[in-house]
């Protein structure tokens, strides 16, 4: 059967779906302060859906799914998705991207259904930042969850870091310092203007130059590693002797699409051959007909016009760009 392949030959074997747009949280780089108007739950794909997309994509070259949202664990019964998507033949790894709070609930349930990793965003360690950023999380719980997912034997762990100037660029050090003593991944990220190229972005914006000072201030020696499985954009290093590694993510400062191997696919059942850029091509109604020709000539179809690259940069600058960017919220893409 036809592969998944751009006009570039890049394979994709790799799908991020968004489970929902909503949110328990409400984290200043992702939704406006007064919140966002959620999508009504007849728009919102069904899980019978997704899994009629999965197995239409699966003969074609799709090996692995991240369930992102939003928060993917608000959507109810998560774990029966899960399940749904682990029994499609070729399937081979199912990851999940949340913001940790619901996690210890649901850890146990998650790896019965098949659940095989965990991406957990974690940008400040201390409560008050924590709840300033989140607009109300609480730190402790998005510990516990971590906590439940090394119990249950989700490996490996990575903590997304969405490095921020003025925010939380004095913590740099103590997240390095958690991989001294703890087998977790640790990835510092830069933060992307997706959405709006905001003032906020300008004035929070930090290459990750950063974490390269702390390690040198602190005469931590660092060398670089093979990262731990599902390693997509992240560069990976080690600080000697440390039980776990940690990562650099730098989306803005130097792409990563030549490698680019991802597929997006909305809550509301868009597809997004690249994040960046507000190119989509609704499948649900394919999906809702069982329809699994339609649904992998969409995809085709998706992936025929999918742009060599962002061009986050010329953005920035304030340039002509080659598509137009999205305007969608991170919130509604699932990053
Ligand atoms: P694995 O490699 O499977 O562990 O996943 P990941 O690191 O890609 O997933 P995660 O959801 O944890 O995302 C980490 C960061 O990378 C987030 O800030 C994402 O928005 C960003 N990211 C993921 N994929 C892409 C991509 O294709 N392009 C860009 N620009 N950023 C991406
Ligand atoms: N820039 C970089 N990363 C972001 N994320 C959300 N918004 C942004 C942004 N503007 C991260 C979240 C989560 C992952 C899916 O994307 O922190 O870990
Ligand atoms: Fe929610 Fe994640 Fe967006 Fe934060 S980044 S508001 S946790 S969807």
């Amino acid at each position: 059967m036809e592969q998944l392949l751009d006009p570039f030959g890049r394979k994709h074997d790799y799908l991020r779906i968004s489970v929902t747009d909503r949110c328990n949280l409400r984290c200043v780089y992702c939704m406006p302060a007064e919140g966002m108007v959620f999508q009504p739950h007849e728009e919102i794909m069904s899980y019978e859906e997704i899994a009629e997309t999965v197995s239409a994509l699966a003969p074609m070259g799709l090996r692995k799914i991240r369930l992102t949202g939003g928060e993917p664990l608000v959507r109810k019964d998560l774990e029966q998705l899960v399940a749904m998507l682990s029994a499609i033949p070729g399937i081979e790894d199912i990851a999940l991207t949340t913001n940790g709070m619901f996690l210890a609930k649901k850890a146990e349930l998650l790896k019965q259904a098949g659940l095989k990793r965990v991406n957990i965003s974690l940008d400040s360690l201390q409560q008050d930042r924590f709840a300033m950023i989140t607009r109300g999380g609480e730190v402790s719980k998005v510990l516990e969850g971590i906590q439940a997912a090394v119990k249950v034997g989700f490996e490996p762990i990575k903590l997304n870091v969405v490095l921020m100037k003025g925010i939380n660029e004095d913590e740099i050090r103590d997240f390095l310092a958690l991989t001294i003593e703890r087998p977790l991944h640790v990835r510092f990220i830069e933060y992307m203007p997706i959405g709006s190229a905001s003032e906020s972005w300008r004035k929070t914006y930090l290459p990750l130059t950063a974490v390269e000072d702390v390690c040198r201030e602190s005469g931590w020696e660092v060398e670089g590693v093979e990262g731990p499985r599902g390693n997509g954009p992240a560069e990976s290093r080690r600080i000697s002797g440390a039980a776990g590694t940690f990562g650099l993510i730098h989306p803005v400062s130097e792409h990563f699409c030549d490698n680019c191997n991802r597929l997006r696919l909305t809550a509301d059942g868009h597809i997004k051959a690249c994040l960046y850029w507000s190119d989509e091509l609704h499948v649900r109604p394919y999906a809702s007909a069982g329809d699994q020709e339609g649904i992998r000539s969409l995809f085709l179809k998706a992936l025929g016009t999918k742009p060599k690259n962002h061009e986050m940069a010329l953005a920035l600058e304030h340039k002509q760009q080659s598509h137009t960017p999205t305007t969608r919220r991170m919130s509604q893409i699932g990053g």
